[in-house]
């Protein structure tokens, strides 16, 4: 049932800040004055954690975006190193083994066979190693736990963002970010204070728990930013009526929601879009731009805020018509549209990030008349290698 909505897409779009509000109402628990309450609560079993020193996480399409942004939480917040594979590729040549290693494979259907496939290549390796260091460790994380991944892992995060119609994927990329948010700030908690070769590996107690209290604002967040740029995106769509590309540029943790949006868009659009980090556009992809290519730059105040800033005007320089996902910016001159985003830590910035590059392709498609929910040629479960 669609309710008002045109699409099942533009639904689940705005079921969002109800997948936060359950997630918070899981996995945040209430801090209760002088009792030791752990900052974050998962159903997960103490195995997952212990004596991990690596983590390496498969999967497809939107589901590896997700990976990409929960390997940078997992590093930088819990100095954990952590590698992502596209599933298809890891099958056939899967890196050394290393011990005390953590696989994670993330699919929103529980069913995409690469991933499978890659998730039982790794069990069947690590089966064969005498040494228990190597033994297989398999998390699962998915919105289906009824599925095929569930019956084959050793453990299962299940998002719980309740059934996702539209072909592409929206609150489940949103469930599947704030699983890796869970994982991430449990391994830091786990890890405070821990040293190894003598650094500080990690953040410490405070800091989680700042991020903790900025994730509790989240739904609210999510509520008003999703309506904001529906009503933004919509009058926006007509502007892209003859585009045959789109270059969407992000750096650090928001790289993934640009390559995101670039996926969205050629999923439902059909429009040419490629996802750069944004320093990489000066070493070729620069040769591109024109006022024909309109560029969405992913700017949002943190570590590399003044560097996407200046990768932005070389964008502009060239004449592209610049559409900025930025807070409400001192450099107002510099994009001819701005998407507003609130500034938070930029820890946090993908959860917010995601909306524009999700309603931005929705309204650019549902302007074409498309199909939105039903893109040719896509299926919701990818169940052929
Ligand atoms: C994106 C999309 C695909 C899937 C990919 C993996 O909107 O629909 O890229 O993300 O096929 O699917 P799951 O997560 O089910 O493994």
């Amino acid at each position: 049932d669609k309710r008002s909505f045109r699409h099942f897409m533009l639904k689940e779009i705005h079921e969002q800040p109800e997948t936060a509000a359950l997630w918070v109402a899981r996995h945040l628990p209430e801090v209760v004055e002088g009792e030791a309450t752990p900052l974050v609560a998962l159903p997960l079993a103490a195995e997952v954690f212990e004596g991990v020193e690596r983590i390496q996480i498969l999967a497809c399409g939107t589901s590896r975006h997700a990976a990409q942004v929960g390997a940078y939480l997992l590093e930088q917040l819990a100095g954990i190193p952590t590698s992502v594979f596209y599933a298809s590729e890891f099958r056939y040549a899967p890196p050394p083994l290393s011990p005390h290693t953590l696989t994670i494979g993330v699919t929103q259907s529980g069913e995409t066979a690469d991933t499978l496939a890659a998730l039982a290549m790794e069990q069947e390796r690590r089966r064969l190693v005498a040494d228990p260091a190597y033994r297989p460790r398999l998390l699962g994380i998915t919105n289906r736990a009824e599925s095929s991944l569930a019956r084959m892992v050793d453990h299962i995060f299940d998002i719980g963002a309740g059934i996702e119609v539209g072909v592409a994927a929206t609150k489940t990329f949103l469930g599947q970010l704030l699983a890796f948010y869970g994982l991430s700030l449990a391994f830091a908690e786990r890890r405070v204070g821990q040293r190894q070769g003598g650094v500080s590996s990690g953040r410490s107690r405070e800091e989680l728990k700042a991020l903790v209290a900025q994730l509790r604002q989240l739904p609210q967040q999510l509520e008003a930013l999703v309506a904001d740029h529906d009503q933004r995106c919509a009058s926006l769509a007509h502007r892209f009526e003859g585009t045959q590309d789109v270059i969407f540029l992000g750096r650090g943790i928001n790289y993934p929601i640009a390559l995101e949006g670039a996926l969205k868009l050629k999923e439902i659009s059909y429009i040419h879009a490629e996802g750069y980090p944004a320093g990489e556009m000066k070493h070729g992809p620069i040769a591109l731009l024109d006022a024909k290519v309109p560029v969405v730059s992913i700017a949002m105040p943190g570590a590399v805020f003044d560097k996407v800033l200046s990768n932005a005007q070389e964008a502009k320089a060239r004449d592209a018509q610049l559409i900025g996902v930025a807070p409400e910016c001192p450099d107002a001159e510099l994009f001819d549209v701005l998407l507003p985003v609130p500034a938070v830590d930029e820890l946090l910035s993908p959860l917010l990030t995601v909306i524009p590059m999700q309603l931005l392709s929705y309204h650019i498609a549902a302007h074409r008349g498309l199909d939105v929910d039903q893109p040719r040629n896509l299926a919701k479960s990818v169940t052929v290698e």
